[in-house]
């Protein structure tokens, strides 16, 4: 996601923050930006759309002088990549600026409410209101850091904050919950930022805030309470031990392992994108025909949507976009609505095939991680998954966005056309909010590790599932085969026997994704038919050997998968390969 730098202390802060922003690359951007006070007061906010050093040519930051100020790196996730939505936003007098890493999920009600009372905003940003309310609040609190409570107390979502003030300019506000700030501390300076490599030059001393810390940073004092107290807390100064490249990594070995574990979060962050799914459900339960269109691991989160719709009498199909582009396209009429996934929206196979659907009048809604990628440019409507950058080529944490999004838009589908009764949509609708943290216990499985490591030199893989988890068994395979290399097929259990099984002996490793509901005995059937061929099966799924935690059957797919993501990594590992770059593939296939 965004990167976040600030800086006070006696160097040069516009410098110093373009320095840091560029350790924070990494972490995926589109626009650059700092805000610093200079000595008579005023806060300057140079930004705009591009690359650090693009935007840091322009400014030519060692003529600029100032001690304190605050750095930005966006990745759009509201409002497209352009100068305006750069970070940091003012609020009306200028005199307050914010930088956030993050999303406020009611932004949009926080809008019109500040809007009333005369609030003038100038980006699409939901980051935007939090400099509007730091400003409402200053009216009637007595400092900056109490107006700053106040408005804490407003946000719902995901933030990490720095604010400036040339009320108190000798200072830089903090606060965070769900998005990484670390304070750097000098000797006589601070830093703050998102992630360790920032200041690791400077400093290897840092304070890790917790969710719900605020507070400022100074000079020489840092200054951290909790907002379920108010009060003070004494934060632990961690040493930092890791190399500049482990730190990017926040710790973990890997991107990929980092993206499993932000899994939670992409969950959380697509469900906020409920509005738009609503809107595009709205549109699509007035066609005749519903395709789901992309390719490989978004495909296979389409499909998990098509499982959905038919559970609900509703007639789907799934295509990938290559063999849609040259056959189905020619079927499309104003009465279908396309929906295409894609994580980077620039998948060349995608955009021909959504391109071509349009051409013959179909209605074109996306499911798109990328803010202001081509397929959203293509696209009638989109709604976005806000998964954050996912650098490694095995797509993981916006698969889990995908799939939470097509399960979410099936079930306003159905809504919307009466196939769901009140009762079923809402007890459906509040175990998603489960979800997030239910993937996090099946992250946290140990015991996953120890299978990876009883089948790291297994040769031969089949994943087998039954309907919606059919979809899993797919993705399962494909992580597998993607960084491990070894030959892993996805079939529908039931096919088993219509021929793959004549493969089936001991050298063969079957996971099993099983699902409580009417397929459950089937499943177990077909286990027993693996078995009996001497394979070694592992079963997937609650009470299972790669075990997660009980869910509703239309839900299963969500937890499903996540064990084999890891699966997938660790025997990458063990075999000694590098998950995130895999050999012959790129993140995003932009040519045919
Ligand atoms: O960017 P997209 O979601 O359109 O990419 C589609 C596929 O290329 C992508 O999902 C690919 O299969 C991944 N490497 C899977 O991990």
């Amino acid at each position: 996601m965004c990167g976040i730098s600030g800086y006070v202390g006696n160097g040069n802060a516009p410098e110093i923050l373009f320095d840091m922003l560029k350790k924070l690359e990494y972490r995926g951007y589109d626009s650059a930006g700092i805000a610093y006070i200079t000595g008579d007061g005023t806060i300057h906010l140079p930004k705009d759309k591009g690359k650090v050093d693009e935007v840091r040519r322009k400014l030519r930051p060692e003529r600029l002088k100032s001690t304190i100020g605050v750095g930005h790196t966006r990745w759009a996730t509201h409002g497209a990549p352009s100068q305006v939505n750069a970070h940091p936003h003012a609020d009306c007098s200028g005199e307050i600026v914010v930088a956030h890493n993050g999303i406020i999920e009611n932004y949009v009600d926080l809008k019109s409410e500040l809007s009333e009372l005369g609030h003038k905003f100038k980006s699409e940003t939901d980051t935007e209101v939090i400099a509007h309310l730091v400003e409402h609040y200053m009216a009637s609190e007595k400092s900056v850091l109490s107006a700053l409570e106040k408005t804490l107390e407003r946000l719902k979502g995901s933030f990490a904050i720095t604010v400036i003030t040339s009320r108190e300019p000798d200072k830089i506000f903090i606060a965070r919950n769900e998005s990484p700030m670390l304070v750097g501390l000098g000797v006589g300076e601070n830093f703050i930022a998102s992630d360790a490599p920032a200041f690791l030059s400077k400093t290897k001393k840092a304070l890790i805030l917790e969710d719900m810390d605020y507070g400022f940073v100074s000079k020489k004092t840092v200054v951290i309470k909790n907002l379920s107290t108010r009060k003070e807390v004494k934060k632990k100064v961690h040493k930092i031990t890791w190399g500049a490249s482990e730190a990017e990594k926040e710790g973990f070995q890997h991107f990929m392992l980092k993206e499993i574990h932000e899994e939670p979060n992409a969950a959380r962050n697509a469900l906020s994108a409920e509005k738009e799914l609503e809107e595009i459900a709205g549109k699509l339960a007035k066609k005749t025909r519903i395709c789901f269109v992309a390719c490989g691991t978004a495909y296979h989160a389409g499909l998990v949507g098509k499982y959905i719709l038919e559970n609900y009498g509703i007639p789907a199909e799934a295509f990938v976009a290559s063999e849609f582009r040259y056959s189905t396209v020619e079927t499309m009429d104003d009465k279908t609505g396309v929906v295409s996934i894609t994580q980077s929206g620039e998948t060349a196979d995608t955009i021909a095939a959504i391109k071509g659907a349009k051409k013959k009048d179909a209605y074109i809604a996306s499911i798109v991680n990328v803010v202001g990628s081509s397929v959203t440019r293509i696209s009638d409507d989109v709604a976005y998954i806000r998964a954050g950058p996912e650098i490694a080529v095995a797509s993981t944490k916006a698969y889990i966005g995908q799939v939470l999004s097509c399960t979410l838009l099936s079930l306003l589908v159905a809504r919307a056309k009466g196939r769901i009764s009140a009762h079923e949509f809402e007890h459906l609708k509040s175990e998603l909010k489960n979800i997030p943290r239910k993937i996090k216990e099946a992250v946290e499985n140990r015991r996953i590790n120890e299978i990876a490591e009883e089948n790291a030199s297994t040769k031969k893989f089949f994943f087998i599932g039954r309907n919606i988890n059919y979809p899993t068994a797919l993705e399962g395979a494909l992580k597998l085969k993607e960084i491990s290399y070894v030959h892993a097929e996805g079939y529908p259990a039931g096919e088993l026997k219509h021929g793959p099984i004549a493969i089936l002996d001991q050298d063969t490793t079957v996971l099993a994704i099983t699902a409580e509901g009417k397929l459950r005995d089937k499943m177990h059937s077909n286990i027993q038919e693996a078995k009996a061929r001497g394979a070694k099966v592992i079963t997937v799924g609650f009470e299972c050997d790669l075990d997660v935690p009980k869910t509703d059957p239309l839900l299963s797919p969500i937890l499903n998968i996540v064990p084999l993501h890891m699966l997938a990594y660790y025997i990458s590992v063990l075999k000694g390969l590098d998950p995130d770059k895999p050999r012959n593939l790129a993140k995003s296939v932009t040519v045919e």
